[in-house]
């Protein structure tokens, strides 16, 4: 019996190739560049949007090295989101080690974002395939129209489960759906299961994120150094924060509301573990209100969606990999 382990460990081989790929991608004599390189992605990350393409290379019967390729441009796209998303939200931490803006400066990350997107297009564009650059750039511009959007809603106590929903999809989905859709270009695969294998990544994408957004509520075994709700301490409505606003009575909907208001004052003075004491408060009315379960519900339709778009495939070991992955979302502790 597989499981999500096992599969990673079946692809350890392809994704040394996809490892070059990327560092291809980072290579410049322009020093800061490898060394932002090295510092973000030699620290490792699950290569999950890498993972989804070979996978669905795989079952589109692909066996090229332009999967490769593909698997390579779409995590530099990644890196290259990360080192801008990380000003945006002006994070010091990532994986544990501090961000590339605070060390090499935000300028110089920027630009080197810049360098990355810049790059990964060339190497995509020499694989000489429209259709994949047309998924490339499609899911870009989803990302970026993503975290605008999701700029826009920070500490808005209003925000709805659908411009949630929709900032999910756009900023974490939609280059999964990319990854997967890819998969199914280069098998040459016709309209229909291109258009599956894109709607699976979507969701499967907006699951991970989903669970990401539980998990900054959560403390686990293995990390229990973990510094929970950063989303919330930077603005960020997420879905169990959406459902306890719901649920709430007037009383704590108040009480929530001035917590989201005290988010939004840029270097609010930490008086007396104020930050802490407020997490405490929405972690013990998420409680009160079953806000995780029902958080958790809703990503496990997602995650079933995800697999019902699989039914135009036959049944295959690659396709049960697929519908293993779509689960590994909800069961990772990190
Ligand atoms: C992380 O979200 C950020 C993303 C998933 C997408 C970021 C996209 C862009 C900045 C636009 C595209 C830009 C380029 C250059 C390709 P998060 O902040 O919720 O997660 P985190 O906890 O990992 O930071
Ligand atoms: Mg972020």
């Amino acid at each position: 019996m597989m499981n999500a382990e096992g599969i990673f460990k079946y692809y350890e081989k392809d994704l040394r190739r996809v490892e070059d790929e990327i560092a291809r991608i980072f290579s410049s004599d322009v020093v800061a560049i490898p060394d932002i390189g090295r510092h973000l992605i030699g620290g490792g990350g699950k290569r999950l949007r890498p993972m989804y393409l070979l996978m669905s290379a795989a079952l589109s019967g692909y066996r090229g090295d332009g999967r490769y390729v593909f698997a390579g441009v779409i995590e530099a796209i990644h890196a290259a989101s990360l080192l801008h998303d990380d000003v945006v939200d002006g994070a010091g931490v990532r994986r544990g080690k501090p961000t590339s803006h605070s060390i090499w400066g935000t300028q110089v990350v920027i630009l080197v974002g810049d360098y990355l997107y810049a790059n990964s297009l060339r190497m995509a564009v020499s694989q000489q395939n429209l259709k994949t650059m047309d998924a490339i750039s499609y899911a870009v511009a989803k990302m970026s129209e993503g975290e605008i959007l999701q700029l826009q809603k920070i500490a808005d106590p209003e925000i709805t489960e659908e411009d949630y929903v929709r900032i999910v999809e756009s900023k974490t989905g939609a280059l999964i759906s990319a990854s997967c859709k890819i998969g199914a270009i280069l098998g040459g695969l016709p309209e229909e299961k291109i258009n599956a294998m894109a709607s699976y990544g979507l969701k499967s994408g907006t699951v991970f994120q989903i669970y990401d957004d539980i998990l900054d509520f959560k403390a686990n075994e293995e990390n229990l150094g973990k510094k929970l709700g950063r989303d919330l301490h930077e603005g960020k409505i997420t879905l169990p924060l959406i459902y306890l606003l719901k649920s709430a009575n007037a009383h704590e909907r108040d009480e929530l509301t001035a917590i989201i208001d005290s988010t939004s004052d840029e270097d609010m003075p930490d008086e007396d573990g104020q930050i802490e004491r407020n997490l405490k408060k929405v972690l013990t009315l998420f409680k009160k209100y079953d806000v995780i379960e029902k958080t958790m519900d809703k990503a496990k339709k997602i995650v079933a969606e995800a697999k019902a778009e699989l039914s135009v495939f036959d049944d295959c070991k690659e396709k049960d990999a697929l519908i293993i992955m779509a689960e590994y979302a909800l069961s990772r502790n990190k």
